[in-house]
């Protein structure tokens, strides 16, 4: 296990290329499981998610070949082998293992899924999904249990707007018999990249990106290749850092209008931002102002974004209130700034955030992948030095993080954890 060490104060310039988005790749790569002949996913992320769903399919009889960008799926030999257990724990998306793999075989037993902690995250709205589709859905010990003689296309109502069960249900439904018809679906870029995935397999889906998805049942799929969407939320924490100590800062291979929401909140915040064709161009501002903002669902603020924000406004000038409508316990980041020296309160589900303040240096603890981002800002501006430890929360999400920053002259390494440090993770 490894450390983040970062000495702050060091502002940035130059350029960084954004990889594919994470949210898309743990999707497009289950999806595979439905095709007849090999898929071939274009520009991924190296991240540990991309690693153990590659190690999961392989479990299952798939051969992978992934060299660090471009992963080929040869899912001819897959079988309906269960996954109570192991690797499908550890990451939150193993749970489109169940719509791909009832998809594709009918049924289908996986360990109930993993990753950040950030409150409740029930599923249920998938299990409905299944379920209207014909399937029998049973949790036994911590597994779920799928099974279906046939999948029957219907019309399914999401009481709740997620992007996980919208998914879901589509991975599940692109196979079954007739047409099913998502209401509510939710509309974020990750949802259109894989019905792209899935329509160039030989799927028959329209409407992806809106709140209503009609998807036609085919019994055939087969492979393609796919370029998967450059990761918004990678984009976003670059422009954030780059609003907090940046001195211009280019983003490149981006799609701006995915970052609209962000893009107008640090303008409102007096931050510099420019929008080229696949890039964006952000410098801080002398003084900044502070802003109020609401995570909704996308086109909304994303909440992804919702942490690293925070740590940029205990640099404004004056009290923003940041409120998490989509978790709303998504603030354990909170404690580990006020170690740092950040007044930041915490009333329901809003972070009230008074600055500007003068960050120091820390030994703070990333709880979870987005919490690190705010950490890793907090560290490029406070004084001194700030060691942040959990990095493999976020070896989850943010590919080369180090090798990133340090390319824009921040001073950032990685160091392993001390015997006596890895003692004190042990106990946590
Ligand atoms: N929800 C339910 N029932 C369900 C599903 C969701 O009540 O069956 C609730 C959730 O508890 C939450 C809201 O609905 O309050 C939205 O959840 P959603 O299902 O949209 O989230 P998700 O699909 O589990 C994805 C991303 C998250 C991101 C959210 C919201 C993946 C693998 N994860 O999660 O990403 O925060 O959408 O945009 O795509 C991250 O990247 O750091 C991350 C946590």
């Amino acid at each position: 296990m490894e450390k983040i060490k970062i000495i702050g104060g060091q502002p940035l310039q130059g350029s960084v290329r954004i990889n594919g988005a994470k949210n898309s790749a743990v999707a497009l790569i289950p999806a595979s499981i439905l095709a007849e002949s090999p898929v071939t996913i274009e520009g991924l992320p190296e991240i540990s998610d991309v690693e153990i769903l590659k190690d999961l399919l392989e479990e299952i009889g798939g051969t992978v070949h992934f060299d660090g960008q471009d992963m080929t799926i040869d899912p001819s030999n897959m079988t309906s082998m269960p996954l109570p257990n192991g690797k499908v724990k550890k990451l939150r998306a193993s749970y489109y293992l169940m719509g791909a793999m009832l998809g594709r075989f009918k049924k289908a037993v996986i360990g109930l899924p993993g990753g950040c902690h950030l409150g409740p995250r029930p599923i249920d709205q998938h299990i409905k999904g299944f379920e209207a589709l014909g399937a029998k859905v049973t949790n036994e010990q911590g597994a779920i249990y799928l099974q279906a003689d046939e999948l029957i296309g219907a019309r399914v109502y999401l009481d709740v707007v997620s992007v996980g069960a919208t998914i879901n249900i589509m991975l599940a439904a692109v196979r079954a018999k007739g047409r099913t018809v998502i209401e509510n679906a939710a509309k974020e870029p990750e949802i259109i990249d894989v019905a792209t995935l899935l329509t160039n397999m030989g799927a028959k889906i329209k409407g992806a990106g809106t709140d209503v998805i009609r998807i036609d049942g085919v019994e055939h799929l087969r492979g393609c290749r796919h370029t998967i969407i450059p990761d918004r939320i990678e984009a976003g924490t670059y422009m954030v850092i780059a609003a907090a100590i940046g001195e211009g800062v280019m983003i490149d291979n981006v799609i701006p209008h995915h970052l609209e929401s962000l893009t107008a909140k640090l303008r409102e915040m007096n931050v510099s931002v420019e929008t080229a064709d696949d890039q964006i161009f952000v410098s801080r501002a002398p003084i900044m102002k502070p802003v109020d903002i609401k995570t909704l669902v996308y086109p909304g603020f994303p909440t992804d974004l919702q942490q690293p924000i925070t740590a940029l406004l205990t640099q404004a000038n004056g009290t923003s209130v940041v409120t998490d409508t989509i978790y709303n316990a998504r603030f354990k980041h909170i404690d580990e700034l006020r170690r740092m020296n950040a007044r930041i309160k915490v009333e329901g589900s809003s972070a009230i955030i008074s600055g500007p303040v003068q960050l120091q240096g820390a030994k703070v603890r990333a709880t979870d992948l987005r919490a690190g981002a705010a950490l890793i800002i907090a560290g490029l501006l406070g004084n001194g030095l700030t060691e942040i430890t959990g990095v493999e929360h976020i070896d989850r999400g943010y590919s080369h993080v180090v090798e990133k920053l340090r390319g824009l002259g921040a001073n950032v390494w990685r160091e392993k954890l001390s015997e006596e440090e890895m003692e004190q993770v042990k106990n946590l």
